[in-house]
């Protein structure tokens, strides 16, 4: 594993090496155990969209390995007044141990890694959020204490984190439903790909336009924003697409009665999920954003850590 950019680029053996490394860090931070696993190294964080968990965990996550992280923003840099992509991933190949990236084009990311010589994190695309699934793959192993076997419904834009839900639920042997209005489904590629993944690992890979038939039955619920970064001008008609795939108690409780509820957040109450479903009992929004920290952690100490 040299770069993490998607996870169909990932075999089961690094997806699990990952959890349970996540597991371990975890453990020992509760403990009080120091790990500086990255002492002396330094992540380059290019954004040009907004983040909050992805900043803040890459940043303290970085610290608590022991080396240091430095905030790119794109306004800042020399690539927002167009620099290319090669002169960036050369210079700071010389600078850096590790680069993550936030952007809209995945292919930024990909040109990142191939004209760099450093492992290049992919933070979010317009087309993925690997290491979003990754911790919400954790989460669910904390929660259920399994993952083959189970089922996740995701309701909503078939984007980036649908996407990335697929490639690793079919990875780690989870069935996945995705529901999402015609105009809106998953890219058709990754769906292959996913469909692949599930023959090896023996689950099942479902898209359809029916929400209920989507969530029946399913052991994790989740949604994400209707209006993903970039698409601000669409609110008005997404916001009338979408509203058949809300999460709401009605919708929820056609899932199995112990089924947990994930979100990436920001989340939009009211919107892509009441506010009964997301403050509820089932609900594991803050445990899956904290472990963007334990499981990013993981992926930079794997990375970087050689
Ligand atoms: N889920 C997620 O990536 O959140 P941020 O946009 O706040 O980083
Ligand atoms: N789909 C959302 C995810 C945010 C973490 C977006 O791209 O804005």
């Amino acid at each position: 594993m040299e770069h993490l950019i998607s996870l169909n680029d990932l075999t089961l053996e690094e997806i699990e090496q990952i959890l349970n490394l996540s597991e371990k860090l975890k453990r020992q931070q509760k403990e009080g155990v120091i790990h500086h696993h990255l002492k002396g190294k330094t992540l380059g964080m290019i954004f040009t969209k907004s983040s909050t968990r992805t900043r803040v965990s890459f940043e303290v996550g970085m610290y608590q390995l022991g080396g240091y992280a430095l905030f790119l923003s794109s306004n800042d840099i020399q690539l927002g007044r167009g620099e290319t992509i090669y002169d960036t991933a050369q210079v700071l190949s010389r600078y850096l141990d590790g680069i993550m990236i936030r952007t809209f084009d995945h292919s930024d990311v990909e040109d990142l890694a191939r004209y760099g010589n450093k492992p290049v994190i992919n933070g979010l695309t317009d087309l993925m959020h690997p290491c979003q699934v990754l911790a919400d793959l954790f989460t669910v192993y904390e929660h259920k204490g399994t993952l083959k076997g189970l089922k996740l419904a995701y309701l909503g834009d078939g984007n980036n984190v649908a996407h990335s839900l697929l490639h690793g639920c079919s990875k780690v042997g989870m069935d996945i439903a995705v529901a999402s209005p015609k105009d809106y489904m998953c890219n058709e590629k990754i769906v292959e790909e996913a469909k692949e993944a599930a023959k090896i690992s023996g689950s099942k890979v479902i898209i359809t336009e029916d929400p209920v038939e989507a969530i029946k039955d399913a052991d994790v619920v989740y949604t994400d924003t209707w209006v993903s970064m970039g698409q601000e001008s669409e609110k008005q008609v997404r916001l009338k697409i979408f509203e058949p795939y809300r999460v709401d108690e009605n919708l929820f409780s056609k899932a199995k009665e112990d089924a947990i509820f994930l979100h990436c957040l920001p989340a939009y109450r009211g919107y892509e999920v009441t506010e009964e479903v997301i403050d509820g009992p089932q609900s594991v929004i803050f445990d899956e954003a904290e472990n963007r920290l334990h499981v990013q952690k993981a992926i930079m100490t794997i990375l970087m850590g050689k």
